[in-house]
């Protein structure tokens, strides 16, 4: 299976999906795509020797379907069977939701369908909650709205800030995408919580 990335940033989950695609896993990264020539996780993908590109979402302005058309140009170029979007921050149409629909996974830093959209660490320690975490789940048009594949979850500790929290999300998105990719990669559909 060919996997594509799609980043917006340090591309940190971007790093640990590459990482985790050696051995007999059923899939191999085929290109890491950003929407912006500053993100960080460009050259890390380069490092890894793993084909890159920029679609730079702003020459587009407000049209959001020329800039998808470039998009899915690009994407079609490398033949990707999944895509992984991975702190990509551009909203997507239905359109190409609805293209790449059953093939296109995104990660998002809450227990879902707990805080869909941003500042989740910080809404979950406002909301006092006793524990938050990240969600894997395929993408579908709702935004953060699509079939949960796994969850991953910690406490909130009383001194927490979202800073603080965030900075231990990351670490478990790191350990949640790469195996509910394995697991997808493989046909295994069924939810899971990773222990
Ligand atoms: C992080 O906030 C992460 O929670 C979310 O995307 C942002 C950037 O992640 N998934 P990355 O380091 O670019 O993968």
């Amino acid at each position: 299976k060919r996997v594509a990335i799609l980043i917006s940033g340090g591309g940190s989950n971007m790093v640990a999906l590459a990482d985790s695609m050696t051995g007999d896993h059923p899939a191999r990264p085929c290109l890491v795509l950003a929407n912006t020539a500053g993100a960080g996780g460009l050259a890390r993908a380069a490092e890894r020797g793993i084909p890159t590109a920029v679609v730079d979402h702003r020459p587009f302005g407000k049209d959001r379907p020329a800039f998808e058309a470039e998009l899915t140009r690009v994407l079609e170029e490398a033949r990707p069977d999944i895509l992984c979007l991975a702190g990509f921050m551009r909203v997507l149409t239905e359109g190409f939701v609805t293209r790449w629909q059953g093939r296109m996974l995104n990660i998002h830093p809450s227990l879902l369908p707990k805080y869909r959209g941003l500042h989740t660490h910080a809404r979950a320690i406002e909301a006092g909650d006793a524990e938050h975490g990240c969600t894997v789940h395929e993408v579908t048009p709702e935004l953060d709205g699509g079939p949960i594949l796994g969850q991953a979850s910690l406490p909130i500790l009383a001194e927490d800030t979202p800073e603080s929290l965030a900075a231990r999300v990351l670490p478990l998105e790191h350990r949640l995408y790469p195996e509910a990719l394995r697991r997808f990669a493989g046909g295994d559909r069924r939810r899971f919580t990773l222990a």
